[in-house]
């Protein structure tokens, strides 16, 4: 009999990974686990079954890195977003899950889910929020922005895997710069980075994308930019949704209101901080 068991390799990884301190640490293991195995879990019902020493290696290899910090979600290379799928890789931020409630915010806000809007994702990075709305809503069309052209080469594959990509265009450039002149979009969402220059993050946020996260020594450099000119591109009707700091909301608020007349409010996640705000008078569109 060769290979190693396969119970006996899961509890070998988790204990590994405990020792790196990630936590939960058994679940962690099970994914990388099931990643090796394309997703087979036949083992459970089989207490004798064993790993190839492909799997075995494969499996060591990924909890070793995985104990250096590296992000689970590239490891397994895909996250589940808005219950679509979508691949990351180090060139886009990894999609996190309050950005899913924003998702959910801005659903609440649109008046009728088949109105033809025109919309914005500012900073699409892996294109989640893009492509989640999208989906949502059915006669929407986007413009995906982003200032990295490879977090673009990812977003447009998601697009494509998930069936959408006719009805968003991804366009490269600066904030509003990426976007053709003269129009008023609808819709405006913005997952932009948000965390002050030198602030201290868990280990694994330094293989993101730095762009994806920092934003000048206050944290705020991305919303002033997006601020001086959302009057300029929203509808009379249109709506601004962004993500942000809890310790930077009422900040937020303020710089908006200093460049709008529209209404701005602060909006909760669900551990009640608040982390979204938006522009503009619901419902939208
Ligand atoms: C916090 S990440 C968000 C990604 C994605 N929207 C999400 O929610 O997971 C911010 C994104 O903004 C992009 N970005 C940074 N500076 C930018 C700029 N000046 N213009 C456009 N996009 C920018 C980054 O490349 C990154 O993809």
């Amino acid at each position: 009999m060769s290979g190693q068991l396969i119970t006996t390799a899961l509890a070998a990884a988790a204990a590994r990974l405990g020792d790196a301190g990630i936590q939960p640490a058994a679940r962690e293991a099970r994914w990388l686990l099931e990643h090796v195995l394309d997703g087979d879990r036949s083992w459970q019902h089989e207490p004798s079954a064993r790993l190839t020493g492909e799997q075995a290696r494969a499996l060591d290899a990924l909890v070793a890195q995985r104990a250096t910090r590296y992000p689970l979600q590239y490891l397994l290379g895909a996250v589940e977003f808005a219950g679509l799928t979508l691949r990351v890789t180090p060139a886009v931020l990894i999609p996190r899950p309050e950005t899913e409630e924003m998702v959910e915010l801005v659903l609440e806000h649109v008046a009728a889910r088949d109105a033809a809007l025109e919309c914005v994702d500012l900073g699409t990075g892996s294109g989640c929020l893009a492509i989640a709305l999208a989906k949502a809503l059915p006669q929407s069309r986007w413009h995906a922005c982003d200032v990295s052209e490879a977090a673009l080469d990812v977003a447009r594959g998601n697009a494509a895997r998930n069936g959408l990509a006719a009805r968003i265009s991804f366009r490269q450039g600066s904030w509003w710069a990426a976007l053709p002149q003269g129009h008023e979009f609808d819709l405006v969402v913005a997952n932009h980075p948000y965390v002050e220059e030198g602030a201290r993050l868990e280990p694994e946020l330094a293989h993101e994308p730095a762009a994806a996260l920092y934003a000048g020594r206050t944290g705020m450099d991305a919303y002033r930019a997006i601020a001086a000119e959302l009057d300029v591109h929203l509808a009379p009707r249109g709506m601004f949704f962004g993500e942000l700091d809890a310790a930077h909301a009422e900040d937020t608020r303020a710089l908006l209101a200093r460049h709008t007349q529209r209404a701005v409010t602060l909006h909760t996640d669900l551990s009640g901080r608040a982390r979204f705000v938006s522009a503009g008078c619901p419902p939208c569109g």
